[in-house]
C-alpha cells in the first residue's frame, strides 16, 4: 500500500490561472457532445408526454403513426423491452419514473407514454407530436402546502436525519427575551442546462456503448446494467463533453429510451430531450414551506433554535429537499430542533439541483437571523460572530476548519461595511430606495472513492486516465494542474482523459466534491510515480503506469464536521413606483479550501451568486391546479436573470486549505448560491423596511 503523499508544490500549477484545456475545442466546435454523434444507420428516438396528470393509458393508436415518413417504431407499455428496477443502485432504489413505458399509469403530467424512433429526428417529432393517446383521467392533486393532510415524516437518507433535537425548545423559547418566528417559502425552481439530455446508444459487437451527457459515467453505466440486466462489463458509458448538469443529468428517460429503442431496432439510436420535455422529466428544486423561530437573549445569543422544513415528493419515489438541515452545523443553542416534513403529490419527482437543501434553506434561515439582528440592536454580522459554535451543534463533531467569520472580515472590507447605518427606509437615489444586506453561506466538504492511473510516456509526457466528469466547471483542467503539481512537471506535458466507465470507479460530479475527489486519487497517483521515476532508469515503450484508489483511505478519515463558509453581501436599489428591485453589486467571500484554478473557480462562485441572484429575483415554476402541468414551462415562460439583471458580482477567497486533503481542496459547486437570496432579501428590507419572506421578491409582492 502506498502512503499519503503531500504534494510539495514544485512547478506552482495548482492555484495559477489557467483557461480549460479543452478550450479551443468548445469553442471551435471540435468537442463533440452526446447529441453530435454520427453513425450509420443513426435512428432518432422522440418522446411523447402525457397530457393528462393523472390516470391510464386508455389506448394509443399507432398504426396512423407508423405509416408517416421514416416512422421505424412506436415503443409504448405494451410492447417495449422489460426493465428491472428491483435492485439497489449507488444511489439506492431507482426512481420508477426513469423506468419508462413499463406500464399504463401516468403519474405526472408530462409523463413519457411513448418513444417514436424515425429516420430523422424532424420525422421522429412529427410522428410524436401527431399520436394519439386516450387517457383515463383521474382527479389529481398538485398543491403543495406544509400543512396537507398526506404531509408525513420521511426515514432517514444517507444525506441526514429527517428530524434532530436537543434541549427543551418550549423552555428556552419562553425565556428568551427575543424572539424572532416566521415563514418563509421557496417556489417550485428548475434547473435548465444549456446541453439538454442526450444520449445516443448503440450496440458495439456485443457491448452496449453509451455517448451521454451526464454527471457520472461509471453511475449511469452501472444504472443501465442494472435495469436491462447486463454485465456491468458490457456496458460501456462515455461522456467526455457536458455542457452542464447542476444535479439533474444523472439516469433520465434519455438513456432508457435510447438503449430500449437500440435493442429492439438493432441501430444505434439517439434521444435528445426538449428544453420544455426538461421541465417534466429532468427533476427540479421542490417548492419549500419553512418555519423559524429563535430566541434570543438581549445581547443575541442563541437560546432557542427551530428550524421546520417542508418540500414535496411524487407519488413514485421519495426525495427530500432538506432544506432544514442547512442550521445543523452552523448555529447551536440551548434548544436545537429541524425537523422534515414531506408531501407526496402529482408532479414529476424533483431531484438534486445546485446546493439541494441549503439554497432554499439559507434563505430562510440567514433571513431569520437578520430579523433577529434588527430585534436585538446587533449588526448582522455581530450576531453571527456571536454565536460561532465551537463543535457541530448537532453532531458534537470537532471542526476541521471553520473560517466563516474570516469571510466576514474580508468582506465587509471590501463591500464598505462599516459604518452602514441600521434603520432601514431612508437611504434614497431619486426614485429608488437603496439597502444593503449579508447572510451566511456554507455547504458540506465531502469526498468519494475514486480511482486513477498516471503513466509516464516514453516521450517524457505524462497520461492521467481517471473517470471523473468536466460538466463545466474546468474539472479536466484542474486535474491537469493537480496533476503537473505532483508530478512537477509543466501542465502542457500532462494530458487527462476523462469521463469513460472503462476508466473505473470515481466520484460522481456531485455535492461539490468532485474535483477534491478525484485530485485526491491523481495525486496519490502521480506522487507515486514521481517516486518512482526519481530512482531513475529508462520508460520502457508502454511507459510506467501507477494507479491509486482512495476507497480504503476515505474509510478511515477522522469524522469531523467539514464545511466551507461564505459570507455573501449585496446591494440593492428598490424602484417605489414599479416594485422593482435591482441588485446594484453583490460580493461574496469564501473559505472553500486551496483554489486549484482561479480562472474557473470564480466562474463557478460568480456562477452560484447568479443563480442566488436569480433565486431571489425571478425563478418560478407556475403549477396549474387544474392541469397540473407547469405553465410556460420553457425558458420563455419560466424567468431566470439575464446579463441586464445580473451587475458587478465579485468573488473572492480567503486562504483556507482543507487540513486532511493532500492538496487542500475543500470544493467550490455549489456553496456561491447559499445564503445569496437571503442576502438580497435582507437588503430589500434595509431599503424599504419591508421583510419578503416568499421567494421571488416579485414586483407585485414589493408594491
Ligand atoms: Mo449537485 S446538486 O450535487 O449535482
Amino acid at each position: 500500500m502506498t502512503t499519503t503523499t503531500h504534494a510539495t508544490p514544485v512547478t506552482g500549477a495548482v492555484g495559477t490561472a489557467h483557461t480549460r484545456v479543452e478550450g479551443r475545442d468548445k469553442v471551435t466546435g471540435a468537442a463533440r457532445y452526446a447529441g453530435e454523434f454520427r453513425f450509420d444507420e443513426l435512428a432518432h428516438g422522440w418522446l411523447a408526454l402525457s397530457t393528462v396528470t393523472r390516470g391510464r393509458i386508455r389506448s394509443i393508436e399507432t398504426a396512423p403513426v407508423l405509416a408517416m415518413p421514416g416512422v421505424l417504431a412506436v415503443l409504448h407499455h405494451g410492447n417495449a423491452p422489460r426493465v428491472n428496477t428491483d435492485y439497489e443502485g449507488i444511489a439506492g432504489k431507482p426512481d420508477p419514473s426513469i423506468a419508462i413505458l413499463q406500464h399504463d399509469r401516468v403519474a405526472h403530467a408530462g409523463w413519457p407514454v411513448a418513444l417514436v424512433v424515425a429516420e430523422t429526428p424532424e420525422q421522429a417529432r412529427e410522428a410524436a407530436e401527431a399520436l394519439v393517446v386516450e387517457y383515463d383521467e383521474e382527479p389529481h392533486d398538485v398543491a403543495f402546502s406544509a400543512g396537507h393532510p398526506d404531509a408525513y415524516t420521511p426515514g432517514d437518507s444517507p444525506l441526514g436525519a429527517a428530524d434532530t433535537s436537543k434541549g427543551d425548545l418550549d423552555a428556552e423559547l419562553a425565556a428568551s427575551a427575543v424572539v424572532v418566528d416566521a415563514e418563509y417559502t421557496t417556489p417550485e425552481e428548475h434547473h435548465s442546462a444549456l446541453e439538454p439530455h442526450a444520449t445516443t446508444a448503440r450496440w458495439d459487437g456485443g457491448r452496449l456503448d453509451v455517448l451521454d451527457s451526464n454527471q457520472s459515467t461509471v453511475f449511469t453505466a452501472m444504472e443501465l446494467a442494472n435495469m436491462f440486466s447486463l454485465d456491468p462489463a458490457s456496458v460501456r458509458v462515455r461522456s467526455e463533453h457536458v455542457g452542464g448538469g447542476f444535479g439533474s443529468k444523472l439516469v433520465r428517460a434519455n438513456q432508457v429510451g435510447a438503449v430500449m429503442a437500440a435493442t429492439v431496432l438493432q441501430r444505434p439510436v439517439r434521444v435528445v430531450m426538449t428544453r420544455r420535455q426538461m421541465f417534466s422529466l429532468v427533476g427540479y428544486r421542490s417548492p419549500t414551506a419553512q418555519r423559524v423561530r429563535l430566541g434570543a437573549d438581549t445581547d443575541g445569543r442563541l437560546r432557542a433554535f427551530d428550524h421546520q422544513g417542508a418540500s414535496l415528493t411524487s407519488t413514485v419515489h421519495e426525495f427530500v429537499e432538506a432544506c432544514s438541515g442547512y442550521g445543523r452545523a452552523m448555529y447551536d443553542a440551548d434548544a436545537h430542533r429541524t425537523t422534515t416534513r414531506l408531501v407526496p403529490l402529482d408532479v414529476p419527482t424533483p431531484t438534486f439541483m445546485r446546493a439541494p437543501g441549503e439554497a432554499p434553506g439559507s434563505f430562510a434561515l440567514e433571513s431569520a437571523l437578520d430579523e433577529l439582528a434588527e430585534k436585538c440592536g446587533l449588526d448582522p454580522i455581530e450576531l453571527r460572530a456571536r454565536n460561532e459554535p465551537e463543535v457541530g451543534p448537532v453532531s458534537g463533531l470537532p471542526f476541521s476548519s471553520h473560517n466563516l467569520l474570516a469571510c466576514f472580515e474580508d468582506g465587509a472590507r471590501r463591500f464598505g461595511w462599516a459604518g452602514r447605518d441600521p434603520r432601514p427606509g431612508v437611504r434614497r437615489d431619486g426614485r429608488w430606495l437603496l439597502g444593503t444586506g449579508t447572510a451566511a453561506s456554507t455547504f458540506p466538504v465531502i469526498a468519494g472513492p475514486s480511482t486513477a492511473g498516471v503513466t509516464a510516456e516514453a516521450d517524457g509526457t505524462f497520461t492521467v486516465r481517471i473517470n471523473a466528469s468536466d460538466i463545466g466547471t474546468g474539472a479536466r483542467t484542474a486535474l491537469t494542474l493537480v496533476a503537473a503539481e505532483a508530478l512537477g512537471a509543466e501542465p502542457a506535458d500532462v494530458r487527462v482523459h476523462i469521463a469513460d466507465s472503462d476508466l473505473g470507479l470515481a466520484m460522481f460530479a456531485g455535492g461539490s466534491a468532485g474535483t477534491r475527489s478525484w485530485a485526491w486519487a491523481v495525486t496519490r497517483a502521480a506522487s507515486e510515480l514521481r517516486d518512482r521515476l526519481a530512482v531513475g532508469g529508462a520508460i520502457p515503450p508502454e511507459g510506467i503506469t501507477v494507479r491509486s484508489d482512495t476507497s480504503e483511505l476515505l474509510a478511515t478519515l477522522a469524522q469531523k464536521e467539514r464545511h466551507s463558509y461564505g459570507a455573501q453581501f449585496a446591494e440593492v436599489a428598490v424602484d417605489v413606483t414599479t416594485g422593482e428591485v435591482r441588485v446594484r453589486r453583490m460580493l461574496g467571500v469564501f473559505a472553500a479550501g486551496r483554489i486549484v484554478n482561479p480562472l474557473t473557480a470564480r466562474n463557478q462562485f460568480v456562477g452560484g451568486m447568479t443563480w442566488g441572484l436569480s433565486m431571489a429575483l425571478h425563478e418560478e415554476a407556475f403549477r396549474d391546479q387544474a392541469s397540473g402541468a407547469t405553465v410556460g414551462g420553457d425558458l420563455a415562460g419560466y424567468h431566470v436573470a439575464a446579463h441586464a439583471d445580473v451587475p458587478s458580482i465579485e468573488a473572492h477567497w480567503v486562504d483556507d486549505p482543507d487540513p486532511d486533503d493532500p492538496v487542500g481542496i475543500k470544493g467550490i459547486g455549489e456553496i456561491g448560491i447559499v445564503g445569496g437570496a437571503a442576502a438580497i432579501a435582507n437588503a430589500v428590507w434595509h431599503a424599504t423596511g419591508v421583510r419578503h419572506r416568499h421567494l421571488p421578491i416579485r414586483p407585485d409582492r414589493v408594491l
